[in-house]
């Protein structure tokens, strides 16, 4: 089954043809990052304005460089929640249109599930029940997945994002958004130890995380700095953080397996391009005896075909939707829950 999936929920335009849900025939992925660099952020409206200028080419170039035609396209996936409400009605509308226009099913796709599923592309043999460290811009979760459409969150962020947390701070450190990977490159140039930073507990719910405590403590040591014109050891900052937001995911994800009893992990989400997290996880899971799958950096960050991964499960269990499909800012993972 060939699947002409679209991602359009931040700043990447994202199209691709999967097969089956496992097989990438093309992956089109077109990024904003450098219009919204110079505002140190992603601007919905410029976002938006760029998903619907680059849509359409992106498709022609994604069926050209996959030898198929729009005959060939049995269904269309769309991301549909979460994400800029702009963005994402950009690629609704869009697939809708395709959709209807082809006569094929539509089938709505949720973006972290999609990052999850980024790992059927990576790993042939990968198959739920497995744990999920789902870690992105936008969201931060720790998800029991099931089955291939049956997940329960078990645990995520109180406040800030990881990747959001990642961004801010290396804003404050001068580097260029996105910033995780800069950041990533600047800690590689020290082992730390320079710095203390927080750790958060929230009582009562032990797989619960907090970021926003960590960004304050970035931000205000920064400026703090500033005014008094003392010299900082950035890159010992930089490493010093990225351990902080290590020491924040990995031994909750740990005691969720210890939990559940599930003997795999799968990392999905541009976070889990960070290097030293990778590494963390790859020690924790080494000393638990646990599966650790680590998708390739290619699909940590959004793209066009983990949307097609996934979107072929959900057609498989019957997931599709009409053509009066909308676009939701948030919703729960279980796709139960949704604030428009
Ligand atoms: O998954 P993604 O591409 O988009 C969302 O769905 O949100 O994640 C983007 C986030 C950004 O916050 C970016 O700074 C972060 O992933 N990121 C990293 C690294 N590469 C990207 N964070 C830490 N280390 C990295 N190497």
């Amino acid at each position: 089954m060939n699947i002409l999936a679209f991602e359009s929920s931040c700043d990447e335009t994202a199209v691709a043809l999967v097969r089956d849900g496992r097989t990438v025939l093309y992956d089109a992925v077109l990024s904003q990052a450098d219009m919204h660099a110079i505002y140190g952020g992603v601007v919905p409206e410029i976002a938006s304005r760029k998903h619907v200028e680059a849509i359409a080419a992106l498709t022609d170039q994604a069926l050209c460089g996959a030898g198929l035609t729009k005959k060939d396209v049995d269904a269309v996936a769309v991301t549909y929640a979460p994400g800029l409400i702009g963005a994402v009605l950009v690629g609704v509308s869009f697939a809708k249109s395709v959709a209807y226009a082809l006569g094929v099913p539509l089938i709505p796709v949720h973006h972290i599930r999609g990052h999850i599923a980024a790992n059927y592309l990576a790993f042939p043999a990968l198959e739920p029940p497995f744990l999920s460290l789902a870690i992105s811009g936008g969201n931060t979760l720790i998800v029991d997945v099931r089955d291939y459409t049956d997940m329960e969150i078990l645990g995520s962020t109180r406040d800030d994002a990881a990747g959001e947390c990642f961004d801010k701070a290396a804003r404050v450190l001068g580097l260029p958004y996105p910033g995780g990977k800069p950041m990533d490159e600047l800690a590689q140039q020290s082992s730390g130890g320079v710095y203390d930073l927080p750790r958060a507990h929230i009582d009562g719910a032990e797989l619960d995380m907090s970021f926003s405590g960590l960004k304050t403590a970035v931000v205000n040591l920064v400026h703090r700095a500033e005014q008094r014109g003392e010299t900082l050891d950035r890159a010992a900052l930089a490493r010093d953080f990225t351990r902080a937001v290590s020491d924040e995911l990995v031994p909750r994800v740990m005691e969720a397996l210890r939990r559940t009893g599930r003997n795999k992990l799968v990392a999905a989400g541009g976070v889990a391009a960070n290097s030293f997290i990778r590494a963390d996880l790859e020690a924790a899971c080494r000393a638990a005896g646990v599966e650790l799958y680590l998708p390739p950096l290619r699909w940590c960050g959004d793209n066009g075909a983990m949307i097609g991964a996934q979107g072929y499960y959900e057609y498989l269990a019957g997931h599709t939707a009409g053509l009066d499909l909308n676009a939701y800012a948030t919703m729960d993972l279980s796709g139960k829950e949704s604030v428009e």
